[in-house]
């Protein structure tokens, strides 16, 4: 049972990876090592919500439930129409948005926390543009110290878009994975503790350095 259920949503979003290659990001779901270790950061006893983006065939939905999180915490966000309604029909328990990781400000009227974003949304392989607006949307709208824990295939280097307003916490690489992928946890800073981008802490210079 448990096993044709997996096969039916790995068939679906290698259907939906042949159809929308960039959105998907890849051709494979998680692995469970993977899934898992997206999920040991995120505080089981918090009370804010914790909103899962990019959800797929529900890998990692799966491991936030395994890992204790209660049901009502969580919200699962899933862009696809056909993805999001086999997460509903898998996961009835659960809150399943079909909607945009660009969207989540909107959980932030309905509750007054966030405590973690779990995101397997593929930054990397999206619209340059658009994975900046979704993180330029996080900026905006996620409070001070909620956790972003995001899943890259790029083993090394600095995080391509999460840097301003981002601390990172960790690096962890999980070899068990089609293809190996590294998850990077990261905290949400407060705006005045933002770094000035290069261009601004260059002008400051020029400004000062001008007695202006
Ligand atoms: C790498 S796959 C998901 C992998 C997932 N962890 C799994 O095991 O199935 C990325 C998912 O992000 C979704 N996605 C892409 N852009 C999105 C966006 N802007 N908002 C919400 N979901 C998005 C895609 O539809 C896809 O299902």
């Amino acid at each position: 049972m448990a096993h044709s259920e997996n096969l039916r949503s790995f068939l679906l979003f290698f259907k939906e990876a042949l159809l929308h290659p960039w959105s998907a990001g890849t051709f494979f779901p998680s692995s469970q090592h993977l899934a898992k270790a997206m999920a040991r950061p995120v505080p089981i006893d918090g009370t804010g919500l914790v909103v899962e983006v990019g959800a797929g065939t529900g890998a990692v939905t799966r491991a936030l439930l395994g890992s204790g999180i209660q049901p009502e915490r969580l919200v699962i966000v899933e862009r696809s129409p056909v993805l999001a309604a086999s997460l509903r029909a898998r996961f009835p328990q659960l809150r399943i948005v079909q909607g945009d990781a660009r969207n989540i400000g909107w959980f932030l009227r309905q509750h007054s926390r966030i405590d973690a974003i779990v995101s397997s949304v593929p930054l990397r392989s999206l619209p340059y543009a658009e994975s900046e607006s979704i993180v330029e949307h996080w900026r905006a709208v996620l409070p001070v110290e909620t956790l972003i824990i995001q899943y890259t295939y790029a083993l090394y280097g600095p995080p391509r878009h999460l840097t301003n307003g981002f601390v990172q916490l960790s690096s962890e690489i999980t070899w068990r994975n089609l293809p190996p992928a590294r998850i990077l946890t990261l905290r949400c800073l407060a705006p005045d503790s933002v770094p000035a981008s290069s261009e601004e802490q260059l002008e400051a210079q020029r400004v000062t350095a001008s007695g202006g």
